[in-house]
Parts: structure tokens; C-alpha cells; sequence
């Protein structure tokens, strides 16, 4: 009974926590007053921009540096004091560091032999490991026979060989093209959860954040802004740093004219007063603000339609229209709305009547589309 107490409690604790967690490089505050917990088995993704303090927290977390203040626990020990070697950890960097002369199946049991696994059985661990990745077969190659992504898979299949507690990954996509990139979001995805392991992905691709992780945490100047599945850091963004970084995001300035519950007006600075909501902060009666709407809750249609089921219409002019295959992206003047051109998309543009620019045109979107954020 005392046991399976003890078990219980150990498989309940976060397979990671951060607690108040700093770091300074001398008057540099590269992470400030970090904290999260991250429960076993799920795949957090850092993202930010270029700066924002994601590879020190990633590097503090697998013991490469000691923080200047707080404390790391991995599963439930603090390992402030314990060095890199002696954490459970598989890391994939961005340089991936694989020993060229070497062939993949060397690179996969380099790990092992480290560590002294039983010789007899590396062979067929290894083999597992490459056929885990789709590299079954290649083991005999040496790292420059293989392409980029290949290298990749010799990487991950590296990093989790010895069956680590935590896998830590930063940027080791940022090399590849765009096509290759993706697929191989999509295979981390798959191996992560087939081997269960708690995995932290570092990157500054929001698409690759929204698409392989169970959790997101953005970061700015070396602060979490927010931490929270995707769909909620997509839908319901915590300030207005989020809204911008993920997603495609007009901003309207103003000042919160009335404030109701979580309705808010926002009296745009020329004189509109444009309905909204207060999504994640607390906002102040008279306060500068920021109206957020997403490209995609905008509906674009021409000059003097009425959009009668929606509760804003503005009229503009469209000054650009980008074709991207899967949608156009149309930069439209609001004038009544500040100088800004706004950004629209339109998804279906087969269907739909399409635009050039100097065209009239008429936006519209509904008031719960619009969040109202502090400046
Ligand atoms: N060893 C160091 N000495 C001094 N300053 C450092 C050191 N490492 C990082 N910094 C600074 O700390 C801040 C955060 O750097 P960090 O490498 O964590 O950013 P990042 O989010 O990983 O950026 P990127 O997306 O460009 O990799 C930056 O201002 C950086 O210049
Ligand atoms: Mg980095």
C-alpha cells in the first residue's frame, strides 16, 4: 500500500517545474522570474522572438548553466546542483553536432556505449531506434550519405536511445526547408507520443508551436507572457505581444470608453466607437488600449454591401491583394481607422468575388472578434 502511495504520488508530480527562475549575464536579464510546471508525457513548446530568452531557459533546464535566482525540479528532485551528464536528458540542438565520420548506426549507439549498455544488445536497440525514425536500413551510412533530414532523424533517434526522462529541443528544424520542415513537425509529433517522453521544444515558428505541442509558452524580453494549449494562446491571447505574435493581427488604437463586464467600446482615435471584449487583462475606464482582431474574422465584400449580420462595418479601399494558393491576403485602407493598412483573408477565393487594388470595398466583423488589450 505504502508503495503504490509513493508511486502514485511520484507519477503525479511535474516531470518538470520551474520556480522563479532568473538569469543574468551581467546587466543582461535573459530570463526573468520564470515558472511553470509541466506534467509527464507532454510536449511544451518555447517560442518567441530572436532574444526573448528561450535557448537560456533551455539551457538552464538541462544544467548547461546554473540560474542567478529560483530553482529547477525534474521529477520532483531539484537539480540547481546536478550537471549535465547526470540529468536523464536527450537534447537535439539546432547545430546538430553528429560525429561526421561515423556512420548513423555508430551516431545512434554512441550513447549507449557512454553508458555502458550491455554490448550484446545495442545492436538490435539501435535498430530500433533508426526504424522508430524511418531510418530502418540505413544504418550502414555514413552522416554525409544522408540528406538534412535523414541527419535529423540520426539526431532524434540519438537523443532518445537511452531512453531519457526529459527530451529537450532547440530550433533542430530552423535548417530545413519549409516542406521538410513540416513533415518533420509531424514526426516529432508521432515519436513523442508513441515513446510517452516529456519533450521541451524551443522555436520562434508559431506554426510549428501550434501544431506539434500540448502546451505553448511565449516569450518576450525574457518574460512569460502566457502559458496555455494552443487553441487558447490562438483564440484567447493574453496581451496584445501574444495577439501580434501568433497569428496575423490588426491593432486599432484608442481609449476604453465604456466597460462592462467583458464588453468593452474602444473609441478608436478618429472618432469611431467600435464594440469589443476584454479578453485576458484588466483594463482601466479612459485607459489607452489596443483593439486586436484577427485577418481571418474579417469579411471583405464590395463597396455598400450592407454585411447586415455583422455588427461593424467600415468602408476602405484596397491598396494590395496576395495571392498565396490557399487564400488571398487583401491590405486594405481604413481611413476612419488610422493609417494602418488592415489585413484580411480570404479563404475561399475560387467562390468568392476577388479584388484589385484601388478597388472600394466594404470590411465588417462581429464585436466578440475584436479583443480589447492595454497598450
Ligand atoms: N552567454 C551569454 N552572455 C551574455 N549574454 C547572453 C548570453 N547568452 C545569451 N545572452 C543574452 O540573453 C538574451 C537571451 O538570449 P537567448 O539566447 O536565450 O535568446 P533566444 O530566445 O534563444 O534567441 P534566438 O531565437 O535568437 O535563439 C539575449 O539578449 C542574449 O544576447
Ligand atoms: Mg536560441
Amino acid at each position: 500500500m505504502a508503495i503504490a502511495a509513493a508511486e502514485h504520488r511520484r507519477a503525479s508530480e511535474a516531470a518538470v517545474s520551474v520556480r522563479d527562475v532568473g538569469m543574468r549575464f551581467g546587466k543582461v536579464h535573459a530570463v526573468r522570474n520564470a515558472s511553470f510546471d509541466l506534467p509527464q508525457g507532454k510536449f511544451l513548446t518555447i517560442l518567441g522572438p530572436s532574444g526573448s530568452g528561450k535557448t537560456t531557459l533551455l539551457r538552464m533546464i538541462a544544467g548547461f548553466d546554473a540560474p542567478t535566482s529560483g530553482e529547477i525540479f525534474i521529477g520532483g528532485q531539484p537539480v540547481n546542483a546536478v550537471p549535465p551528464h547526470r540529468r536523464a536528458i536527450g537534447m537535439v540542438f539546432q547545430k546538430l553536432a553528429l560525429f561526421p565520420h561515423m556512420t548513423a548506426a555508430e551516431n545512434v549507439a554512441f550513447p549507449l556505449k557512454m553508458r555502458r549498455s550491455d554490448a550484446r544488445r545495442i545492436p538490435d536497440t539501435v535498430e530500433r531506434y533508426l526504424d522508430l525514425v524511418r531510418l530502418g536500413g540505413y544504418g550502414g551510412r555514413r552522416i554525409h550519405e544522408l540528406s538534412g533530414g535523414q541527419q535529423q532523424r540520426v539526431a532524434i533517434a540519438r537523443a532518445l536511445v537511452f531512453e531519457p526522462d526529459l527530451l529537450l529541443l532547440d530550433e533542430p528544424l530552423a535548417a530545413l526547408d519549409r516542406k521538410l520542415r513540416e513533415e518533420m513537425q509531424l514526426e516529432f509529433r508521432r515519436i513523442q507520443k508513441e515513446l510517452g517522453v516529456t519533450t521541451i521544444n524551443v522555436t520562434h515558428d508559431q506554426r510549428e508551436a501550434l501544431v506539434v505541442s500540448d502546451e505553448v509558452i511565449v516569450m518576450d524580453g525574457g518574460v512569460i507572457q502566457q502559458k496555455a494549449a494552443p487553441v487558447s494562446a490562438y483564440r484567447t491571447p493574453a496581451n496584445a505581444f501574444v495577439a501580434n505574435f501568433i497569428g496575423v493581427t490588426n491593432f486599432i488604437e484608442g481609449h476604453v470608453k465604456t466597460l462592462a463586464g467583458p464588453s468593452v467600446t474602444l473609441d478608436a482615435s478618429r472618432g469611431l466607437a467600435l464594440p469589443g471584449i476584454a479578453a485576458g487583462e484588466k483594463l482601466r475606464q479612459g485607459g489607452r488600449a489596443l483593439g486586436a482582431l484577427r485577418a481571418e474574422q474579417i469579411r471583405i465584400a464590395p463597396a455598400a454591401t450592407g454585411l447586415d449580420r455583422l455588427d461593424v462595418t467600415v468602408d476602405g479601399s484596397v491598396t494590395d491583394a496576395i495571392f498565396e494558393g490557399e487564400r488571398i491576403v487583401y491590405e486594405v485602407a481604413v481611413p476612419a481607422l488610422g493609417d494602418m493598412p488592415f489585413r484580411v483573408f480570404d479563404h475561399d477565393p475560387v467562390g468568392h468575388q476577388q479584388f484589385t487594388s484601388g478597388e472600394a470595398v466594404r470590411l465588417g466583423w462581429n464585436a466578440r472578434d475584436m479583443h480589447v488589450f492595454n497598450t
